[in-house]
């Protein structure tokens, strides 16, 4: 029967793949049209039920004009209708903030989920491949609900049974490129369920002017910036030590100055001591009145002044043993933050073998030990490479400003970060856009977050050192 069949015929109607039986095709069934037109309509009638069920104040905004056009002419609906809309305008206009919160970022949202989200979702998903075609039939990730607020879009997705949050992970580009945004950030809300954040401006883009000295002295988390929210960026320096890694101009000197003007009235009251590691001779050296005798440069005093940081550590350690577990700075025990600019050139460029491998030491020892008793590192380095930098581990909260690979960013935040959107292989090289921009990742939160420290300036330092020798 099958030679009698003309040309291919046969092998549309078989499977021709050697290793599996052989497989007869169905007959095309031909459906009448009423029944094809049947099933659209009663697929768009479930389509308006789902649509009101989720969206119930759409039908509503449009229901009740025309009902009242209907019912009672259109003087009165408008005559009805008009007030309302006054009243939204003059909301709007007298308490932006409440407005924005209860009606404008829900319209906002409501009109990118119709214009742009829905309508791009399956062109993107398919292209993008996260879509699948199984047996002829097609499943798409449900797009479950849109947020929107001053800064970004944030998508709740419903992933397709069997999806990893890698599969997405590895398509923001497309998925940023598909919905016109500039980037694509993925994070986890519960199992199968994933948030895509979509920003649509970018508060970081200019850089930050040094931020106001606080007027009462604080030891809690220290205003650096902002967070590419537009929300202030607090770093929290007490009861954790903090590691910045960029490269070469990637900005790490402003996060330091910012972290010592934001403690600098502490320091004047005594609740804190700053003290500075600067074997490189740029960055501290500034303001290295502001340290007193807690300054070193020369890699043996830098030694010197970790053991002595090691021992109060340990004195500390041992009054305290059985008493507390967390320290609050008080005059006689005020938290110590030892800073180090460019710790490279302590553990790793050190040609002193015996300095280096009691520099490290001491380093392992105040990050490992350090925390509990009031004693911090905030260090710096350019090269986040093991060989490098072997303790970097031991620093539970990691900044990642403008590296030169990509691998560098799992290296300095931790695995899977680079995945989850800390790009910081691409931030800018130029200054103006780029330096100062970073990415957190904080112990307490996997999600690294995109931030920009405020720049400290020479003037800025100057006018710090100044204030001091004059409170003094
Ligand atoms: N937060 C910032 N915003 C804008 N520009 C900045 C910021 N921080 C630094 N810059 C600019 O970038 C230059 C380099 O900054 P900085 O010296 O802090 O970099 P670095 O990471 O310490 O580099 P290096 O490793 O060479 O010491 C500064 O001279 C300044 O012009
Ligand atoms: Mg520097």
């Amino acid at each position: 029967m099958l030679k009698k069949m003309p040309g291919d015929e046969p092998h549309r109607i078989i499977s021709t793949t050697p290793d599996t039986a052989v497989v007869f095709k169905p007959a095309v069934v031909q459906t009448p049209a009423i029944i094809t037109l049947v099933i659209f309509a009663a697929r768009f009638v479930t389509g308006l039920f789902r649509f009101a069920w989720r969206h119930p104040v759409v039908p509503v905004v449009v229901a009740v004009p025309v009902m009242l056009h209907v019912l009672y002419g259109w003087r009165v609906a408008l005559l009805l209708v008009t007030p309302v809309l006054v009243g939204l305008v003059t909301w709007g206009f007298l308490d932006r903030p409440t407005f924005a919160h209860w009606v404008g970022w829900r319209l906002l949202a409501f009109a990118r989920w119709f214009w742009i989200y829905r309508r791009h979702w399956q062109p993107v998903m398919t292209v993008s491949r996260l879509a699948r075609h199984i047996r002829g039939r097609e499943y798409l990730p449900r797009l479950v609900k849109v947020i929107s607020d001053a800064w970004a879009d944030r998508i709740t997705v419903k992933m397709l049974d069997g999806q990893a949050v890698k599969d997405w992970a590895d398509r923001t580009d497309n998925l940023s490129h598909g919905f016109g945004a500039r980037t694509c950030r993925v994070s986890i809300v519960s199992s199968g369920r994933l948030v895509l954040t979509f920003p649509r401006r970018d508060p970081l883009e200019t850089p930050i002017p040094a931020l106001p000295i606080p007027d009462t002295p604080g030891v809690g988390p220290v205003e650096i910036g902002k967070q590419e929210d537009g929300t202030p960026w607090f770093l929290r320096l007490l009861g954790t030590h903090v590691l910045v890694a960029g490269a070469t101009g990637a900005g790490k000197g402003s996060i330091i100055w910012s972290a010592i003007r934001g403690l600098l009235p502490a320091v004047r009251a005594g609740l804190v001591e700053i003290w500075a590691l600067d074997p490189k001779l740029m960055e501290l050296s500034f303001g290295r009145e502001l340290f007193g005798a807690r300054y070193a440069a020369d890699p043996g005093d830098c030694a010197d002044l970790l053991d002595e940081a090691v021992s109060v550590m340990q004195k500390r350690a041992a009054r305290f043993a059985g008493l507390q577990r967390s320290h609050t700075p008080t005059l006689d025990d005020p938290f110590l933050l030892v800073v180090v600019d460019e710790v490279a050139f302590l553990t790793a460029y050190q040609h002193d073998r015996q300095l280096r491998q009691r520099i490290s030491a001491a380093l392992a020892t105040l990050t490992t030990q350090g925390r509990a008793v009031g004693v911090g590192v905030l260090a710096a380095l350019q090269d986040p490479r093991k060989e490098v930098m072997n303790i970097r581990n031991l620093f539970p909260d990691k900044i990642a400003l403008r590296l030169d690979e990509s691998e560098q960013v799992d290296m300095v935040l931790g695995d899977g970060a680079r995945d989850r959107g800390a790009l910081a292989d691409q931030i800018s090289p130029l200054p103006a856009p780029g330096a100062g921009v970073g990415y957190v990742r904080l112990e307490t939160t996997p999600d690294p977050v995109r931030v920009r420290a405020a720049y400290v300036s020479d003037a800025d330092i100057r006018a710090m050192v100044a204030d001091c020798e004059e409170a003094r």
